[in-house]
């Protein structure tokens, strides 16, 4: 927790309480509220928590206005750039960048967890062939905690990164598989040989009939977005995971909440609402009648991958993914796409626009992501397990950093009633 550095004053009828105030590293200062009801007798308002900061945290940092996010003080430019996911992994578990010898450390070990119990491919089957990819996602992480009963003990440090290193080990197999269940291929089993993000792309597109070898700079490509979505401070899945960890449940159930809370269309499911956005609109003729029902009040349509709750200026994440999807369609001889033409015109049109301009939205990492992952070869489906799989590191450091606050305890929102006061219980035929 911060020092204290000043007081708030707070007057409301005949009180009048003195609230400390706590200076962060960075962003604004915080009022402690945390006793406002035992001293004040109410309670305060603010849903959706726009206003509120649900817990202290020194993993990730986002600076709205400027467009900036930071992983334990480092730009995530730069770490798109020099470095690699599970390097941002340990940087984001541990907090600091290793040195040789503890990267080559947490590789091995991650690797040596790739595999899942054989059992759980049989749970697989028990799905529709036609599942969305994140029903399954959902469901067989929570699984999880049926097969690694040796790792659920949340007191036991050890267990508690035996379960870490488990979950980003096994989380691209556990989405290759769900991929693999949906369109009808075997299962591929992990290759310890290939990096983390080749490994992933030769789950998802190998067959035993032939062989796979996956395209450097295509690894490449997915090792960045694999980064780019590794954390990003108190969101809504990670403060679902946080929320569900509060009350002591296993790290593999609180991630499977996580999971569920990320396929929203308002969070994570906006990469697979985008790019079927864009191709809807189809051609650029067609962007100003969308921009159009985008700023109509009546209309609820909004453009996807677009606005943000904390980026007031540019995500950081889309400038890097912008470039990125140029770069994986060049290498992919895929000239002129439609889709990519319509998506920078759209984000141009829009930025041009003083609706989108006033209120301060602007492209967020989902608005050039599909694009990259569909020129690789991903359904629109697939989108959003694949933002899961990266966010697993996110979720599980906020995981571990809240079980290990020693002033951690359940999460417990209080509420503003506006249902009936107390009433009688009228039998049926009076009713
Ligand atoms: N298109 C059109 N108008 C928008 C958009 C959009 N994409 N986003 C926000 N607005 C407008 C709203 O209508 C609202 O206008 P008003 O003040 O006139 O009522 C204003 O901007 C503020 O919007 P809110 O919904 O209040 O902002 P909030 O912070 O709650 O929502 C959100 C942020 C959910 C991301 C929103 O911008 C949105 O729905 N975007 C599209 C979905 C999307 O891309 N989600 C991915 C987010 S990034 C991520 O999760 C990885």
């Amino acid at each position: 927790m911060v020092n204290q550095t000043g007081k708030a004053t707070l007057t409301f009828g005949d009180k009048e309480l003195e609230l400390p105030i706590y200076t962060p590293t960075a962003g604004p200062d915080v009022i402690d509220i945390t006793k406002l009801y035992a001293q004040g007798g109410v309670f305060t308002y603010d849903p959706g928590f726009t206003s509120t900061a649900s817990c202290d945290s020194t993993i990730t940092f986002i600076d709205g206005e400027k467009g900036e996010l930071l992983h334990r003080g480092y730009p995530i430019d730069q770490l798109a750039e020099k470095s690699h996911f599970l390097e941002v992994c340990y940087l984001l578990l541990y907090g600091h960048l290793p040195t040789a010898a503890e990267i080559d450390d947490f590789e091995y070990r991650v690797t040596r967890h790739t595999m899942v119990h054989e059992q759980m491919t049989k749970f697989y089957s028990g799905f529709r062939r036609d599942a969305h990819p994140m029903a399954i996602m959902v469901g067989v992480v929570g699984a999880m905690s049926a097969f690694y009963h040796d790792s659920t003990d949340i007191a036991d440090p050890w267990q508690r990164e035996v379960a870490s290193i488990r979950m980003i080990a096994k989380m691209p197999t556990i989405a290759a598989m769900a991929y693999k269940y949906t369109i009808g291929q075997p299962f591929v089993y992990p290759r310890n040989d290939l990096d983390y993000a080749s490994n992933f792309l030769n789950m998802c597109f190998s067959v035993p009939a032939e062989e796979y070898m996956p395209n450097p700079i295509l690894s490449r490509a997915m090792d960045r977005i694999f980064t780019l979505h590794a954390d990003h401070e108190q969101n809504a899945s990670t403060s679902t995971v946080r929320l569900a960890g509060s009350s002591g449940a296993n790290p593999f159930a609180c991630v499977a909440a996580g999971i569920a809370c990320l396929w929203g269309p308002a969070h994570g499911g906006a990469n697979q609402a985008c790019l079927e956005m864009l191709k809807e609109i189809g051609s650029v003729d067609r962007i100003p009648e969308f921009i159009a029902r985008a700023k109509d009040k009546d209309d609820p349509f909004r453009l996807m991958g677009f606005g943000h709750r904390v980026y007031k200026n540019f995500d950081p994440r889309a400038k890097v993914m912008k470039q990125s999807a140029d770069e994986v369609l060049d290498l992919l001889g895929i000239e002129d796409n439609p889709t990519l033409q319509v998506a920078k015109e759209l984000e141009k049109q829009a930025l041009e626009d003083p609706y989108f301009t006033e209120k301060k939205l602007f492209p967020n990492v989902d608005f050039y992501s599909g694009i990259i992952l569909e020129a690789m070869g991903f359904p629109t489906a697939m989108f959003t397990p694949i933002f899961a799989l990266s966010r697993t590191v996110g979720w599980i450091s906020q995981w571990k950093e809240m079980l290990t606050d020693p002033g951690q305890k359940i999460g417990r929102p209080r509420q503003l009633y506006t249902g009936d006061t107390l009433r009688d219980y009228v039998d049926v035929e009076k009713r």
